[in-house]
Protein backbone atom coordinates (compact mmCIF):
# COMPACT_ATOMS: atom_id res chain seq x y z
CA UNK A 1 0.00 0.00 0.00
CA UNK A 2 1.11 3.61 -0.75
CA UNK A 3 -1.25 5.51 1.48
CA UNK A 4 -1.32 6.02 5.35
CA UNK A 5 -5.16 4.82 5.01
CA UNK A 6 -4.75 1.66 3.10
CA UNK A 7 -1.53 0.96 4.93
CA UNK A 8 -3.36 0.61 8.18
CA UNK A 9 -6.56 -0.77 6.27
CA UNK A 10 -4.15 -3.87 5.82
CA UNK A 11 -3.11 -4.06 9.46
CA UNK A 12 -6.86 -3.78 10.40
CA UNK A 13 -6.66 -0.40 11.28
CA UNK A 14 -7.53 3.23 9.84
CA UNK A 15 -5.59 5.69 9.78
CA UNK A 16 -6.82 9.39 10.16
CA UNK A 17 -7.01 13.08 10.55
CA UNK A 18 -8.59 16.15 11.84
CA UNK A 19 -9.98 18.39 9.44
CA UNK A 20 -11.59 22.05 9.12
CA UNK A 21 -14.43 22.41 7.20
CA UNK A 22 -13.41 25.54 6.20
CA UNK A 23 -9.91 24.11 4.55
CA UNK A 24 -12.07 22.13 2.32
CA UNK A 25 -12.08 23.78 -0.65
CA UNK A 26 -8.39 24.29 -0.73
CA UNK A 27 -7.33 21.63 -3.75
CA UNK A 28 -4.14 20.25 -2.38
CA UNK A 29 -5.42 20.07 1.19
CA UNK A 30 -8.49 18.28 -0.14
CA UNK A 31 -6.49 15.85 -2.59
CA UNK A 32 -3.93 15.01 0.55
CA UNK A 33 -7.14 14.58 2.74
CA UNK A 34 -8.54 12.14 0.07
CA UNK A 35 -5.48 9.92 -0.57
CA UNK A 36 -4.21 10.04 2.63
CA UNK A 37 -6.48 9.58 5.07
CA UNK A 38 -9.29 7.22 5.74
CA UNK A 39 -11.10 8.45 8.58
CA UNK A 40 -11.72 11.86 9.38
CA UNK A 41 -12.31 13.75 13.05
CA UNK A 42 -14.06 17.61 12.70
CA UNK A 43 -11.29 19.91 14.74
CA UNK A 44 -13.54 22.36 16.11
CA UNK A 45 -17.12 22.16 14.52
CA UNK A 46 -19.02 19.40 16.25
CA UNK A 47 -17.95 21.12 19.86
CA UNK A 48 -20.83 22.85 21.73
CA UNK A 49 -19.70 26.35 20.83
CA UNK A 50 -20.16 25.46 17.18
CA UNK A 51 -23.65 23.26 17.53
CA UNK A 52 -25.58 24.66 20.21
CA UNK A 53 -23.81 28.37 21.03
CA UNK A 54 -27.81 29.39 21.88
CA UNK A 55 -29.56 27.02 24.67
CA UNK A 56 -31.62 24.87 21.91
CA UNK A 57 -30.98 25.99 19.25
CA UNK A 58 -29.02 23.73 16.74
CA UNK A 59 -26.54 24.36 14.08
CA UNK A 60 -24.62 21.90 11.87
CA UNK A 61 -23.66 23.05 8.85
CA UNK A 62 -19.77 22.98 9.44
CA UNK A 63 -19.79 19.34 10.90
CA UNK A 64 -21.99 18.66 8.23
CA UNK A 65 -20.11 19.58 5.62
CA UNK A 66 -17.26 17.76 6.93
CA UNK A 67 -19.45 14.62 7.60
CA UNK A 68 -20.97 14.57 3.79
CA UNK A 69 -17.14 14.43 2.51
CA UNK A 70 -16.40 11.42 4.54
CA UNK A 71 -18.80 9.42 4.36
CA UNK A 72 -19.34 10.21 0.50
CA UNK A 73 -15.76 8.67 -0.14
CA UNK A 74 -16.27 5.97 2.56
CA UNK A 75 -14.29 7.09 5.21
CA UNK A 76 -14.91 6.91 9.18
CA UNK A 77 -15.40 9.44 11.25
CA UNK A 78 -14.89 10.29 14.84
CA UNK A 79 -17.46 12.81 16.79
CA UNK A 80 -15.62 15.49 18.93
CA UNK A 81 -16.45 16.10 21.81
CA UNK A 82 -19.96 15.91 23.51
CA UNK A 83 -18.85 16.85 27.11
CA UNK A 84 -16.28 19.32 27.51
CA UNK A 85 -15.41 22.29 29.70
CA UNK A 86 -13.56 24.11 27.05
CA UNK A 87 -15.30 25.49 23.93
CA UNK A 88 -18.48 25.68 25.76
CA UNK A 89 -20.52 28.73 25.58
CA UNK A 90 -20.83 31.20 28.55
CA UNK A 91 -24.27 30.28 28.98
CA UNK A 92 -23.69 26.50 29.69
CA UNK A 93 -20.98 27.74 32.61
CA UNK A 94 -23.45 30.15 33.99
CA UNK A 95 -25.68 28.02 34.47
CA UNK A 96 -26.29 27.63 38.57
CA UNK A 97 -29.19 24.22 39.22
CA UNK A 98 -27.47 20.76 39.16
CA UNK A 99 -30.91 20.08 37.63
CA UNK A 100 -30.48 22.30 34.58
CA UNK A 101 -26.49 21.18 34.16
CA UNK A 102 -27.90 17.99 34.55
CA UNK A 103 -30.40 18.36 31.51
CA UNK A 104 -28.76 20.71 29.57
CA UNK A 105 -26.19 17.66 29.14
CA UNK A 106 -28.39 15.05 28.53
CA UNK A 107 -30.30 17.22 25.74
CA UNK A 108 -26.82 18.30 23.71
CA UNK A 109 -25.88 14.29 23.98
CA UNK A 110 -29.22 13.64 22.62
CA UNK A 111 -29.77 16.14 19.93
CA UNK A 112 -26.36 15.77 18.71
CA UNK A 113 -25.65 12.10 18.50
CA UNK A 114 -29.24 12.02 16.80
CA UNK A 115 -28.42 14.41 14.12
CA UNK A 116 -25.20 12.17 13.18
CA UNK A 117 -26.51 8.70 14.31
CA UNK A 118 -25.24 5.99 11.75
CA UNK A 119 -22.26 8.33 10.49
CA UNK A 120 -19.80 8.18 13.31
CA UNK A 121 -17.81 5.10 14.05
CA UNK A 122 -16.79 6.93 17.29
CA UNK A 123 -17.83 9.42 19.76
CA UNK A 124 -15.42 11.20 21.99
CA UNK A 125 -18.58 11.65 24.95
CA UNK A 126 -16.23 13.20 27.59
CA UNK A 127 -13.18 14.90 26.59
CA UNK A 128 -10.32 16.35 29.31
CA UNK A 129 -12.18 15.53 32.59
CA UNK A 130 -9.03 15.29 34.59
CA UNK A 131 -6.73 17.49 36.50
CA UNK A 132 -3.00 18.14 34.96
CA UNK A 133 -0.23 17.01 38.06
CA UNK A 134 -0.16 15.10 40.50
CA UNK A 135 -3.49 15.25 42.48
CA UNK A 136 -5.47 12.94 39.82
CA UNK A 137 -8.54 14.97 40.90
CA UNK A 138 -11.66 15.98 38.61
CA UNK A 139 -11.41 19.13 36.48
CA UNK A 140 -12.98 21.78 38.27
CA UNK A 141 -15.74 22.42 35.20
CA UNK A 142 -19.57 23.70 35.36
CA UNK A 143 -20.30 20.05 35.26
CA UNK A 144 -18.04 18.71 37.93
CA UNK A 145 -18.98 21.37 40.17
CA UNK A 146 -22.91 20.71 39.48
CA UNK A 147 -23.10 17.34 39.26
CA UNK A 148 -20.11 15.54 40.78
CA UNK A 149 -18.35 12.62 39.58
CA UNK A 150 -21.35 10.80 38.83
CA UNK A 151 -21.94 13.36 35.35
CA UNK A 152 -19.14 11.39 33.13
CA UNK A 153 -21.36 7.97 34.07
CA UNK A 154 -24.32 10.03 33.36
CA UNK A 155 -22.84 11.47 29.67
CA UNK A 156 -22.02 7.71 28.73
CA UNK A 157 -25.05 6.22 29.86
CA UNK A 158 -27.41 8.96 27.99
CA UNK A 159 -25.05 8.38 24.93
CA UNK A 160 -25.70 4.89 24.53
CA UNK A 161 -28.86 5.19 24.97
CA UNK A 162 -28.91 7.67 21.73
CA UNK A 163 -26.73 5.56 19.57
CA UNK A 164 -26.50 2.12 20.71
CA UNK A 165 -24.47 1.99 17.14
CA UNK A 166 -21.06 4.10 17.65
CA UNK A 167 -18.40 3.51 20.46
CA UNK A 168 -18.16 5.79 23.07
CA UNK A 169 -14.87 7.07 24.56
CA UNK A 170 -13.10 8.86 27.52
CA UNK A 171 -10.58 11.64 25.09
CA UNK A 172 -7.66 13.12 27.29
CA UNK A 173 -4.12 14.73 26.82
CA UNK A 174 -1.12 13.43 29.40
CA UNK A 175 -2.51 10.09 29.86
CA UNK A 176 0.03 8.79 27.79
CA UNK A 177 2.73 8.10 30.36
CA UNK A 178 1.68 5.05 32.33
CA UNK A 179 3.56 6.60 35.75
CA UNK A 180 1.26 9.80 35.71
CA UNK A 181 -0.86 10.41 38.26
CA UNK A 182 -3.38 11.38 35.64
CA UNK A 183 -3.16 8.17 33.68
CA UNK A 184 -4.04 5.91 36.79
CA UNK A 185 -6.63 8.14 37.77
CA UNK A 186 -8.48 7.61 33.95
CA UNK A 187 -7.46 3.98 34.25
CA UNK A 188 -8.95 3.71 37.55
CA UNK A 189 -12.44 5.02 36.45
CA UNK A 190 -11.93 2.92 32.70
CA UNK A 191 -11.75 -0.23 34.99
CA UNK A 192 -14.61 1.01 38.05
CA UNK A 193 -17.07 1.84 34.64
CA UNK A 194 -16.01 -1.40 33.24
CA UNK A 195 -16.79 -3.84 36.49
CA UNK A 196 -20.21 -1.95 37.14
CA UNK A 197 -21.29 -2.19 33.33
CA UNK A 198 -21.32 1.25 32.53
CA UNK A 199 -20.88 1.57 28.89
CA UNK A 200 -17.52 2.68 27.54
CA UNK A 201 -15.95 1.24 24.39
CA UNK A 202 -12.85 3.11 23.82
CA UNK A 203 -10.21 5.43 25.76
CA UNK A 204 -8.10 8.18 23.37
CA UNK A 205 -5.26 9.18 23.94
CA UNK A 206 -5.02 12.67 22.46
CA UNK A 207 -0.75 12.24 22.12
CA UNK A 208 -0.06 15.62 21.52
CA UNK A 209 3.93 14.97 22.25
CA UNK A 210 6.57 17.73 21.88
CA UNK A 211 10.15 18.25 23.71
CA UNK A 212 8.57 18.85 27.20
CA UNK A 213 6.43 15.72 26.79
CA UNK A 214 8.00 13.49 24.36
CA UNK A 215 6.60 9.71 23.36
CA UNK A 216 6.95 8.21 26.92
CA UNK A 217 9.24 5.10 27.14
CA UNK A 218 6.41 3.40 28.19
CA UNK A 219 3.72 4.15 26.09
CA UNK A 220 3.08 0.59 24.91
CA UNK A 221 2.09 -0.23 28.20
CA UNK A 222 -0.29 2.58 28.73
CA UNK A 223 -2.00 1.33 25.79
CA UNK A 224 -1.85 -2.07 26.45
CA UNK A 225 -2.88 -1.69 30.12
CA UNK A 226 -5.88 0.34 28.64
CA UNK A 227 -6.95 -2.50 26.07
CA UNK A 228 -6.67 -4.96 28.74
CA UNK A 229 -9.76 -3.58 30.54
CA UNK A 230 -11.28 -4.51 27.39
CA UNK A 231 -11.63 -1.13 25.70
CA UNK A 232 -10.45 -0.01 22.46
CA UNK A 233 -7.44 2.25 22.34
CA UNK A 234 -7.55 5.13 19.77
CA UNK A 235 -4.85 7.47 18.87
CA UNK A 236 -6.69 10.39 18.27
CA UNK A 237 -4.79 13.90 18.36
CA UNK A 238 -1.44 12.63 17.94
CA UNK A 239 0.94 15.55 16.87
CA UNK A 240 5.07 15.56 17.88
CA UNK A 241 6.85 18.85 17.69
CA UNK A 242 10.56 18.70 16.05
CA UNK A 243 11.58 17.98 12.27
CA UNK A 244 13.42 15.76 10.84
CA UNK A 245 14.55 12.18 12.10
CA UNK A 246 14.14 12.85 15.46
CA UNK A 247 10.88 13.33 14.39
CA UNK A 248 10.66 10.49 12.15
CA UNK A 249 11.69 8.29 14.62
CA UNK A 250 9.04 9.77 17.18
CA UNK A 251 6.16 8.90 15.34
CA UNK A 252 7.96 5.17 14.41
CA UNK A 253 7.34 4.45 17.95
CA UNK A 254 3.97 5.79 18.32
CA UNK A 255 2.66 3.70 14.59
CA UNK A 256 4.73 0.46 16.28
CA UNK A 257 3.40 1.05 20.26
CA UNK A 258 -0.16 0.70 18.66
CA UNK A 259 0.36 -1.78 16.05
CA UNK A 260 1.63 -3.97 18.73
CA UNK A 261 -1.77 -3.75 20.59
CA UNK A 262 -4.25 -5.72 18.50
CA UNK A 263 -7.09 -3.62 20.48
CA UNK A 264 -5.46 -0.48 19.77
CA UNK A 265 -7.44 0.01 16.69
CA UNK A 266 -6.64 3.65 14.71
CA UNK A 267 -4.74 6.49 14.77
CA UNK A 268 -5.50 10.21 14.21
CA UNK A 269 -3.13 13.01 13.34
CA UNK A 270 -4.02 16.35 14.59
CA UNK A 271 -4.20 18.05 11.43
CA UNK A 272 -2.53 17.38 7.44
CA UNK A 273 -0.60 20.20 6.86
CA UNK A 274 1.87 22.25 9.80
CA UNK A 275 0.68 25.59 7.95
CA UNK A 276 -2.60 24.90 9.84
CA UNK A 277 -1.22 23.27 12.98
CA UNK A 278 -2.91 24.26 16.40
CA UNK A 279 0.85 25.17 17.54
CA UNK A 280 0.93 28.12 15.75
CA UNK A 281 4.62 28.42 14.79
CA UNK A 282 5.48 24.81 15.20
CA UNK A 283 5.74 21.76 12.51
CA UNK A 284 4.52 18.78 14.13
CA UNK A 285 2.32 17.08 11.68
CA UNK A 286 3.33 14.91 8.47
CA UNK A 287 3.51 17.22 5.66
CA UNK A 288 5.32 20.41 5.35
CA UNK A 289 3.48 23.78 4.88
CA UNK A 290 3.61 22.97 0.74
CA UNK A 291 2.14 19.86 1.58
CA UNK A 292 4.92 17.63 1.05
CA UNK A 293 5.42 14.58 2.85
CA UNK A 294 8.26 14.98 5.90
CA UNK A 295 10.95 12.21 7.39
CA UNK A 296 7.66 11.41 9.73
CA UNK A 297 5.50 10.38 6.61
CA UNK A 298 8.39 8.03 5.16
CA UNK A 299 8.42 6.57 8.87
CA UNK A 300 4.91 6.24 8.94
CA UNK A 301 3.83 4.37 6.11
CA UNK A 302 6.71 2.31 6.83
CA UNK A 303 5.77 1.27 9.69
CA UNK A 304 2.38 0.35 8.51
CA UNK A 305 4.11 -1.75 6.17
CA UNK A 306 3.21 0.67 3.26
CA UNK A 307 5.88 1.47 0.46
O1 LIG B 1 -13.43 30.56 14.24
C1 LIG B 1 -12.90 31.65 14.99
C2 LIG B 1 -12.78 32.87 14.13
O2 LIG B 1 -14.08 33.25 13.72
C3 LIG B 1 -12.11 33.97 14.93
O3 LIG B 1 -11.94 35.09 14.14
C4 LIG B 1 -10.75 33.51 15.45
C5 LIG B 1 -10.07 34.56 16.32
O4 LIG B 1 -9.43 33.98 17.43
O5 LIG B 1 -10.97 32.37 16.23
C6 LIG B 1 -11.55 31.28 15.52
O6 LIG B 1 -11.73 30.24 16.39
C7 LIG B 1 -10.58 29.53 16.77
C8 LIG B 1 -10.79 28.07 16.41
O7 LIG B 1 -9.71 27.28 16.88
C9 LIG B 1 -10.92 27.85 14.92
O8 LIG B 1 -9.74 28.19 14.28
C10 LIG B 1 -10.38 29.67 18.27
O9 LIG B 1 -10.02 31.01 18.58
C11 LIG B 1 -9.30 28.73 18.74
O10 LIG B 1 -9.27 28.76 20.16
C12 LIG B 1 -9.60 27.33 18.29
O11 LIG B 1 -8.54 26.50 18.70
C13 LIG B 1 -8.82 25.12 18.74
C14 LIG B 1 -8.60 24.58 20.14
O12 LIG B 1 -8.83 23.18 20.14
C15 LIG B 1 -9.55 25.23 21.13
O13 LIG B 1 -9.50 24.61 22.38
C16 LIG B 1 -7.90 24.42 17.75
O14 LIG B 1 -8.24 24.80 16.42
C17 LIG B 1 -8.04 22.90 17.89
O15 LIG B 1 -7.03 22.27 17.15
C18 LIG B 1 -7.88 22.51 19.35
O16 LIG B 1 -8.08 21.11 19.46
C19 LIG B 1 -7.94 20.56 20.77
C20 LIG B 1 -8.91 19.42 20.87
O17 LIG B 1 -10.22 19.84 20.54
C21 LIG B 1 -8.88 18.81 22.27
N1 LIG B 1 -7.53 18.43 22.65
C22 LIG B 1 -6.50 19.47 22.48
C23 LIG B 1 -6.53 20.01 21.06
C24 LIG B 1 -5.40 21.01 20.84
O18 LIG B 1 -5.56 22.13 21.65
Amino acid sequence: ASTLGAAAAEKGRYFGTAVAANRLGESAYATVLNREFNSVTPENEMKWDAVEASRGNFTYGSADQIVDHAVNRGMKVRGHTLVWHSQLPGWVSSLSSATEVRSVMNNHITQVMTHFRGKIHSWDVVNEAFEDGSSGARRNSVFQQRLGNGYIEEAFRTARSVDPGSRLCYNDYNIDDWSHAKTQAVYNMVRDFRSRGVPIDCVGLQSHFNSQSPVPGNYQTTISSFAALGVDVQITELDIEGSGTSQANSYRTVVNACLAVSRCTGITVWGITDKYSWRASGTPLLFDGNYNKKPAYDAVLAALGGT
